[in-house]
C-alpha cells in the first residue's frame, strides 16, 4: 500500500491528535504516504485534503481537539455524497482508509469498505459506548474532567449544605456518570440504563442530612434528562436546597491523560498494520489490556450492557 488516508469524524474526543500521530508516523515508517482529511467525511466529499508529513504531527501527541476538524456529514450519508468521496479518493490515489470516530463515523466505514476501499475503525469518542471495546479514546480524559469538576463541587457543597447535581455527557450511555461517579465518591448516580428513582435518591439525601452529611453530589446522565427539572423536584421533594450544573463540552477538550494517549498511539498504530497487511472492514479494540481487531459490523451488533456490579458498588460505597 503506497498512500492511505486518514479522517476524524463525530464527536471529538481528547487523544484523537494522538491516533492521527501514531497513523502518521507509523504508515512514514513503513514507507506509505498519508492524507489527512478535513472536517471528517465532509472533507472527503467535497476533496479537502492534505498530505501529513512527520513534522505535521508533531507537537500534538498532548493536545485535545483534532487537527484534522470534524463534522457530522449529511452528504456522505446519500449514495451520491458517497460517489462524490469515491472518486475523491482515487483522484489521491488513496488505497485505504483510517477513520477515528463513534459509531457513525464506523457506519460509514463500512460503507467505504463495500465500496471497495479497505477501512479500519478506531474508536474515538467520549461516550465510551461502543460494546465490543473496553475503552474508547477520550473517554479517560472525559472521566478526569469530570471527577475535577466533582471534587470542586463538593467544596461548595459542603460549605452550604446543598444539594448539588452535575449533568453529565454519554448520550444514551452512563458509563462517564457511572465511573465518575465511583471515582468521585457522588452519593447518587442517574443512569439511563437504570432510570430515575426520585424517591430513592430523595431518601438518601434525607438520610445523609440527617447523619450530618454536609455535601450531596448526585451524578446525572444526560440520556435521562435535564439536570435543572431534577433539581427542582428535589429541592420541592426534600426541602434540601439543590443546585444544578451542566457540565457541557468541558468533557470534550483538554490534554489527554496518559491512559488515552498511550491507547491512541497502540490503536491508531494498529490500524495502519491491519492495512499494510491488506485487511480492510475493522474496527480496532482493546479488552483485557490486548489491542485486537474486529469485523465493523459485528462490532456494531454488540450491545452495550450496563456493568452492575460496578454499579452496585458505587451504591454501596455512598451510603
Ligand atoms: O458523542 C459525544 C457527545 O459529546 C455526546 O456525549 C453528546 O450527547 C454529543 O456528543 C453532543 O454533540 P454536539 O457536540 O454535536 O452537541
Amino acid at each position: 500500500m503506497k498512500t492511505i488516508g486518514v479522517l476524524t469524524s463525530g464527536g471529538d474526543s481528547p487523544g484523537m491528535n494522538s491516533a492521527i500521530r501514531a497513523v502518521v508516523r507509523n504508515a512514514i515508517s513503513k514507507g506509505c504516504k498519508v492524507m489527512g482529511v478535513q472536517r471528517g467525511y465532509e472533507g472527503l466529499v467535497n476533496g479537502q485534503l492534505e498530505e501529513l508529513n512527520i513534522s505535521s504531527v508533531a507537537d500534538i501527541i498532548h493536545r485535545g481537539g483534532t487537527i484534522l476538524k470534524t463534522a457530522r456529514s449529511e452528504e456522505f450519508r446519500t449514495e451520491e455524497g458517497r460517489k462524490k468521496a469515491l472518486n475523491v479518493i482515487k483522484v489521491f490515489d488513496i488505497e485505504g482508509m483510517v477513520v477515528i470516530g463513534g459509531d457513525g463515523s464506523f457506519r460509514g466505514a463500512e460503507k467505504l469498505s463495500q465500496l471497495g476501499i479497505p477501512t479500519i475503525g478506531v474508536p474515538g469518542t467520549i461516550d465510551n459506548d461502543l460494546a465490543y471495546t473496553d475503552y474508547t479514546i477520550g473517554f479517560d480524559t472525559a472521566m478526569n474532567t469530570v471527577v475535577d469538576a466533582i471534587s470542586k463541587i463538593r467544596d461548595t457543597s459542603a460549605s452550604h449544605g446543598r444539594a448539588n447535581i452535575i449533568e453529565v455527557m454519554g448520550r444514551h450511555c452512563g458509563d462517564i456518570a457511572l465511573y465518575a461517579g465511583l471515582a468521585g465518591g457522588a452519593e447518587s448516580i442517574v443512569i439511563p440504563e437504570v432510570g430515575l428513582d426520585i424517591d430513592q435518591v430523595c431518601r438518601k439525601l434525607i438520610k445523609g442530612k440527617n447523619r450530618g452529611k454536609l455535601h450531596s453530589i448526585i451524578l446525572l446522565a444526560e440520556g435521562v434528562g435535564g439536570a435543572i427539572e431534577l433539581g427542582n423536584i428535589i429541592e420541592e421533594k426534600t426541602s434540601i436546597e439543590t443546585r444544578a450544573t451542566i457540565l457541557g463540552h468541558i468533557q470534550r477538550g483538554g490534554s489527554p491523560t496518559a491512559f488515552d494517549r498511550i491507547l491512541a498511539s497502540k490503536m491508531g498504530a494498529k490500524a495502519v498494520d491491519l492495512l499494510m497487511e491488506g485487511q480492510g472492514n475493522l474496527v480496532v479494540g482493546i479488552k483485557g489490556n490486548q489491542v485486537f481487531a474486529m469485523d465493523i459490523g459485528e462490532a456494531l451488533s454488540q450491545e452495550k450492557k450496563l456493568d452492575y456490579d460496578t454499579y452496585d458498588l458505587a451504591d454501596i460505597l455512598s451510603m
